[in-house]
Formats: C-alpha cells, sequence, structure tokens
C-alpha cells in the first residue's frame, strides 16, 4: 500500500527532515579526530529531545542508538560506540531520524574527518551526484525504475560497487513504507511515482566490489573487500513538476564549511 499525502503532511515531513538535517549539521560540527562515534550520538539525541522530537531510529526493531555510524568499510547501520574513535583520513556515513507530530524524518550524509585520500574524496561525491541524478527523476508520471536506473548508471560509470541488499523506501507515519526504492534497475520500469508520494533516496556506494557482509552485531553492513563506502540520502516528496526535496544539505555543508 502507498499512502499518498496530502500538502499538510508534506509540510509536517519536512518539519521533521529539516530537523533531521539541523542534527546532521550539529553532528559534522563535532567530527574531528579522536571524537567517539558514541560521543555523536548523544549529541544527536540531545539536538532531537531539544526541539520536541524524539530519535525514530532507538528501539527501532530493537536498535540501540538515535543514529547510524558507519565508518569506511562500514556501508550502513554503525552502531555508534565508545570504542570507535575517529581518525584523520576516515569518512562517516551519518544516518538520522526524527519522529514528532505523527511523521518521520530520515536522512543521511557521509562526512570526511579532515583531509581524505583523493579517491575516497571521489567516492563520496560520486555518490552524492548519484543521489542527485536519482531525485531528479521523482516526478509524477515516472516509475521507481528511473530513479534506480540513473543511480546505477552514474555510479558504475566510475566503476563503483552499487549495494543491491539494502534501498531506499517510502516514508511518511512509519519510517519504512511502499515502495521500495533501490539503487539498480531498469528505466521505465517499478512503481508508477504519484503526485504526493513521499519516498528516500539513498544510494550506498563501494569504491570496490559492491558485495557486502552483515556483521555479527546484527545491525552492521560492511564492504566484503574492505573498502570504504558512501551514502547519502534525501526525503523527497514526489510532484507534478518535479523533485520537491524535504532534506537540505546546504544546512550541513554550511556547518562545516571551513
Ligand atoms: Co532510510
Amino acid at each position: 500500500m502507498i499512502y499518498l499525502k496530502t500538502n499538510e503532511e508534506i509540510e509536517l515531513l519536512r518539519e521533521n527532515n529539516l530537523l533531521v538535517s539541523e542534527t546532521l549539521a550539529e553532528v559534522g560540527r563535532h567530527i574531528r579526530p579522536g571524537v567517539t562515534t558514541k560521543e555523536l550520538d548523544r549529541i544527536a539525541e540531545d539536538f532531537i529531545r531539544s526541539h520536541g522530537a524524539v530519535p525514530a531510529f532507538l528501539g527501532y526493531q530493537g536498535y540501540p542508538a538515535s543514529l547510524c555510524i558507519s565508518v569506511n568499510e562500514h556501508v550502513v547501520h554503525g552502531i555508534p560506540s565508545d570504542k570507535i574513535v575517529l581518525k584523520e583520513g576516515d569518512i562517516v556515513s551519518v544516518d538520522c531520524g526524527t519522529f514528532m507530530k505523527g511523521f518521520v524524518g530520515d536522512s543521511a550524509y557521509t562526512f570526511a574527518v579532515g583531509e581524505v585520500a583523493a579517491e575516497v574524496q571521489q567516492l563520496m561525491e560520486v555518490t552524492k551526484e548519484a543521489l542527485y541524478r536519482g531525485t531528479a527523476q521523482a516526478k509524477a508520471g515516472n516509475r521507481v525504475g528511473d530513479i534506480s536506473a540513473a543511480v546505477q548508471e552514474y555510479a558504475e560509470k566510475f566503476g563503483y560497487g552499487v549495494v543491491r541488499e539494502l534501498e531506499g523506501h517510502g516514508l511518511g507515519r512509519k519510517m519504512h513504507e511502499a515502495p521500495g526504492v533501490p539503487n539498480y534497475g531498469a528505466k521505465g520500469r517499478g512503481p508508477l511515482l504519484k503526485e504526493g508520494m513521499v519516498i528516500c533516496i539513498e544510494p550506498m556506494i563501494n569504491m570496490g566490489t559492491r558485495a557486502v557482509v552483515f556483521e555479527e552485531d546484527g545491525w552492521t553492513v560492511r564492504t566484503r573487500d574492505r573498502k570504504p563506502a558512501a551514502h547519502y540520502e534525501f526525503a523527497v516528496a514526489v510532484r507534478k513538476n518535479g523533485p520537491d526535496v524535504l532534506t537540505d544539505f546546504s544546512i550541513i555543508e554550511q556547518a562545516i564549511k571551513h
């Protein structure tokens, strides 16, 4: 069942995703060598609660934290830990969710810790551009496959591996609604996009092969070859004339500009 949202509902989803964007900006301000991912999680939880929302991930299917923080070869769903200390040259996917006013926010951004190797910088840039190219397809009359194909084609041009085991999703009163939004697929295939659909598009792109391993902690997904992966996520409302992006990366990028 795909729920179409009214304009009022889309504005509540926008409020949530703007709070997620502000939270990611606040986390980004604290990303530096020596900080633990547990400290970042605490900062996010305090920030979310002080803005009248609750962390949507905390307790979700037993998930034990407010953020997923995935460093280097960790693709997604990394559990914050006081044992994981960031160091110069790392890349860190931070995925954040909020719940307020009956709706969910869900977005992610990959940050660099200080200076990263040029090839890692390129992985981040290409993954973000793949997200933008997928997002551009989110208009009424297109199909989910148009988004999927745009992401896959762009990422694979660089020889990167597109993760297939996880995908984007509808977003609303629940964090995961229909339809699934894979990061690979064929143009013109899959569910029809309609005015009022809200979806999360979240490419997970590996520098090496697309193969991933699910770790023993029951959550963390890592690359099989242990090469780095990047992950960005937008919440997007589908409109007649094109995408209405509910997440705001400019807030994050302003915060981490030096
Ligand atoms: Co998501």
